[in-house]
């Protein structure tokens, strides 16, 4: 069985994070997000992944190579421009053989593929979408169906107040070849706004595989963040250890002002006078100075921490300094390598960093 992981979006909405590092390779407890669906698929027995990219490709094949040290194999078709959700499906078909998963590349669940292969099987459509029920459903796309399953409309994104439905294109389908036939080559077409109702239209059956499952979109900071908290609780299921997990967290073990749970990788320096947790994770060379408070805050590699800083449900990327006193309120997120002047205080949902020259 084949998956392809659609990773060429652009990940405005995590800016600046996403200028050093495309959506698919931020950090997800500290491993790229895409290894994290990776070894999802493969616990799935699924070792064929074609991997549709675009914006900052090379950071990926540099990160997974042909696939061959995770056993898988690793195709990249990389579009020139963005060719939407099912151009990027339809730009890949020379390496499709059979019915294929489909991943949206920034999905956290915990959604069970062997149990969505077997009611594809059973249903027998041309697709079967994933959807899950959620309370604000205006930011996705509806699904319809009726009681059998059958997808009767897609309605995406819809205004407030206008949803059809509670029930959401969760981002992973399971196609049969034969939808290739509906999606135009060489062309920006989306799977979502034009390829699905095209199918419906055309009274081809897609069925409704609607779960219970953990399941984030993790396109937004707040969302970044809430992924981490459910994660270190143990809420969305990941191979990461309760409490004081991660290489670094010998070091830190019997830490006074350590509050579980805490993530640390190897090479972190937590003062012995320094307050972190909970919620936190510390990418490999973190360093927290004399009377620096970390708490609900995703810290990357070799961030810097000065001391009596107050670092608050902020996002910091590899290489940032924050001065010693400095204030990171609510919200805040810095982009690659850069540094907060000591005693600084950033407006709640700050943003610092720029785009790449
Ligand atoms: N290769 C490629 N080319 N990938 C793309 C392109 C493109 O032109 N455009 C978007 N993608 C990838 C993104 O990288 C992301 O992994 C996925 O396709 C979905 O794009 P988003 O930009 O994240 O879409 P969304 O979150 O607003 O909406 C989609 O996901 C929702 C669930 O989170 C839609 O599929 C909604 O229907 C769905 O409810
Ligand atoms: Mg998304």
């Amino acid at each position: 069985m084949q998956a392809i992981v659609l990773v060429g979006g652009e990940g405005t909405r995590l800016r600046p994070l996403t200028y050093g590092t495309p959506k698919p390779m931020v950090p997800i407890v500290n491993v790229p997000f895409l290894a994290r669906t990776l070894e999802r698929l493969y616990a799935a027995e699924i070792r064929d992944v074609i991997l549709a990219a675009g914006y900052m490709p090379q950071a990926i094949v540099d990160y997974f190579g042909d696939g061959s040290q995770l056993d898988m194999k690793v195709t990249y078709v990389i579009e020139e421009t963005p060719l939407g959700t099912a151009g990027a499906i339809k730009n890949v078909e020379e390496h499709i053989t059979g019915p294929f998963f489909v991943l949206n590349g920034d999905i956290l669940t915990s959604l069970d593929l062997r149990a969505m292969r077997q009611y594809h099987h059973e249903k027998g459509g041309i697709g079967t979408l994933h959807l899950i029920r959620v309370d604000d459903p205006s930011p996705f796309g509806c699904v319809v169906h009726d009681e059998a399953g059958r997808v009767s409309r897609f309605v995406e994104k819809p205004p407030k107040g206008e949803e059809p439905t509670n029930e959401i294109n969760a981002g992973t389908y399971l196609l049969e070849r034969e939808i290739l036939d509906y999606i135009p080559p060489n062309k920006n077409v989306s799977i979502e706004r034009e390829t699905f109702p095209q199918v419906i239209a055309a009274g081809k059956a897609l069925y409704a595989h609607t779960t219970g499952d953990y399941w984030l979109d993790l396109g937004r900071p707040e969302q970044y963040l809430a992924a981490h908290r459910d994660v270190l609780n143990g809420t969305m299921p990941l191979a990461v250890e309760p409490g004081l997990s991660g290489d670094g967290s010998e070091a830190l073990r019997g830490h006074p002002g350590v509050i579980a749970p805490v993530h640390a990788a190897a090479d972190v320096v937590v003062d012995a006078s320094a307050k972190v947790g909970p919620n936190v994770v510390l990418g490999r060379g973190c360093s927290i100075g004399t009377n620096a408070v970390v708490r609900e805050s995703v810290l990357w590699e070799r961030v810097s921490v000065g001391a009596g800083a107050f670092i608050e449900e902020a996002i910091l990327a590899s290489g940032v300094t924050v001065g010693p006193k400095a204030h990171v309120s609510k919200g805040s997120v810095i982009g690659h390598d850069v540094s907060v002047e000591p005693g600084a205080v950033l407006e709640p949902g700050a943003r610092l960093g720029s785009a790449p020259p």
